[in-house]
């Protein structure tokens, strides 16, 4: 099925950490789509910046082998990837000095009017030194944007000199502060399943639901990424923003339009009612663990201590942890999120596990009324499921069973699921910041992190060891296990 596309304004990209791994992985592929796609009008510009020097053609080389290495062979045309290699200009610039910026300004010289994004693709150390320097440089036009990569800070308090420094020069309606799970075409659906349809939210309270489920599970490891990963950990790399923002969704309120601010206010009052995790509840209520050698994807995988090579480390690559929202519509309704490295297989999603009925008129032997289950399948094979009791047909009388009523947006649709960056990146163009995180949603979330860490710190415990391959540690089955409940079995299978 075709989609509809909506050109947006000629731009110029600015992108800090152009030759880096997640401009060659996701920014330049992602961009290359909207213009394959025909959104993408004439005169746009996408201008690398790094500190190395190169020339353009050298950026254009590196640029057609990110694309050939992380495209599909099916999305790569030679016309459009030409096309776009000639949109692409190179700049070397010493972020934290003077080299390059004149250079810079006389590269977007003349372009005034069209829309001028940043997008900050370095560790958050640099964007105080970047913005202050795009600021010096008289860089900021009335339609300039800044694209802020997480993790914005490691704690509240970095998080708010972060949220300074990037304020000091851009205001807020010009940052945009990415989280990419929010372009994910199933976590933009939830709202529409929500907000779309008059049955859920008739239903969506705890009344009828019994708890909330949220697994975000990857079957690779750390892989090359282990210096920033060894400062950082499951909690900060995944919960703070990626796992919380779906738990915003999922619990919000409705918001009264899908206007930025208004979606934003809702996950506000969300982060600020979860309840706090402290002292003897950062171990009853969280599990962490740090993945062993082990089997995974059919062979043997080193530990996390190997793949990153250090001798020990504090580090967690799993958490799970038992949330709960002090709000009317959500009182002692568990919130279970889990997320890990090096687990079984890469599978995302959030499970809406309803109560029971609360009288079965079937016959034993009919079998087992079971709970309905409403399951948004984030990655792979977006979809949505939605589990319900049936009779099983046929003769024979009357047998019970538990069947999904299964939607597969690939096979509904047999539209190309656009990678989350393709979607945010023109957002940024078109000022939309309705999937980007406001700053105090982000120190929200920070302020109900940082007791559980602190906790951590002063208990002085080691994150439990799972080996690389399961379902992180024992404990994360039993944390859930205690309250009479089980993770959802189909991820497991
Ligand atoms: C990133 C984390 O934000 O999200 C990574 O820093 C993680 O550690 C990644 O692997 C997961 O994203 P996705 O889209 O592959 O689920």
């Amino acid at each position: 099925m075709a989609y509809r596309v909506i050109p947006v304004e000629p731009f110029d990209y600015v992108v800090f950490g152009g030759t880096g791994d997640l401009a060659r992985r996701k920014l330049l592929p992602a961009l290359y789509q909207r213009l394959k796609d025909s959104q993408i009008p004439d005169g746009s510009r996408i201008i690398g910046v790094s500190r190395r020097d190169m020339s353009d053609d050298a950026y254009r080389v590196m640029t057609r082998s990110a694309l050939e290495q992380f495209l599909p062979e099916s999305e790569r045309d030679p016309a459009v990837i030409d096309h776009f290699l000639g949109m692409l200009r190179y700049v070397g610039v010493d972020a934290s000095g003077n080299d390059g910026w004149d250079r810079l300004v006389r590269v977007l010289d003349g372009g005034a009017d069209k829309v001028r994004a940043f997008y900050m693709a370095v560790g958050p150390d640099l964007f105080d030194d970047i913005c202050i320097r795009i600021g010096r440089h008289g860089l900021v036009t009335p339609k300039t944007r800044v694209v802020i990569e997480k993790p914005v800070g490691k704690d509240l308090r970095s998080a708010g000199a972060v949220n300074e420094a990037v304020g000091a020069v851009f205001d807020e309606s010009q940052i945009f502060r990415i989280d990419h799970y929010l372009g994910k075409e199933t976590v933009q659906n939830l709202m529409v399943l929500r907000f779309g349809n008059v049955m859920y939210e008739a239903l969506w309270n705890s009344g009828l639901i019994d708890h909330v489920q949220i697994t975000v599970a990857e079957s690779l490891g750390v892989g090359s990424r282990g210096g920033y990963y060894d400062t950082s950990g499951a909690l900060r790399d995944m919960v703070q923003n990626h796992m919380l923002q779906l738990l915003c969704l999922v619990a919000m309120e409705p918001p009264d339009t899908y206007d930025a601010n208004a979606i934003r206010d809702e996950k506000l009052k969300i982060l600020k009612a979860l309840k706090p995790i402290t002292g003897d509840a950062a171990e009853t209520s969280v599990v962490r663990g740090q993945y062993r050698t082990g089997v995974a994807n059919g062979s043997v995988a080193p530990g996390y201590c190997e793949e990153i090579g250090v001798e020990t480390s504090d580090t967690e690559t799993f958490v799970a942890i038992k949330a709960q929202i002090a709000n009317w519509r959500w009182a002692n309704i568990p919130f279970y999120l889990r997320t890990g490295k090096r687990l079984p297989a890469r599978a995302s999603e959030i499970v809406i596990a309803f109560k029971p009925v609360p009288h079965s008129i079937f016959p034993r032997d009919a079998g087992v009324v079971q709970p309905n289950r409403l399951v948004l399948r984030l990655q792979p094979d977006e979809g949505v499921k939605q589990w319900i009791m049936i009779k099983d047909p046929g003769p024979g009388g009357m047998r019970l069973r538990h069947v999904p009523l299964d939607m597969s947006f690939a096979e509904a649709f047999q539209a190309r699921n656009p990678d989350a960056y393709e979607r945010l990146l023109l957002d940024v163009i078109r000022g939309n910041q309705t999937l980007f995180m406001r700053r105090d949603e982000v120190e929200a979330a920070w302020s109900w992190i940082d007791p559980i860490r602190e906790a951590w710190e002063r208990s002085r415990t080691a994150p439990k060891p799972y080996p690389a391959g399961t379902w992180g540690p024992s404990a994360a089955i039993a944390l859930i296990e205690r309250d009479g409940r089980t993770w959802h079995e189909e991820l497991a299978a």
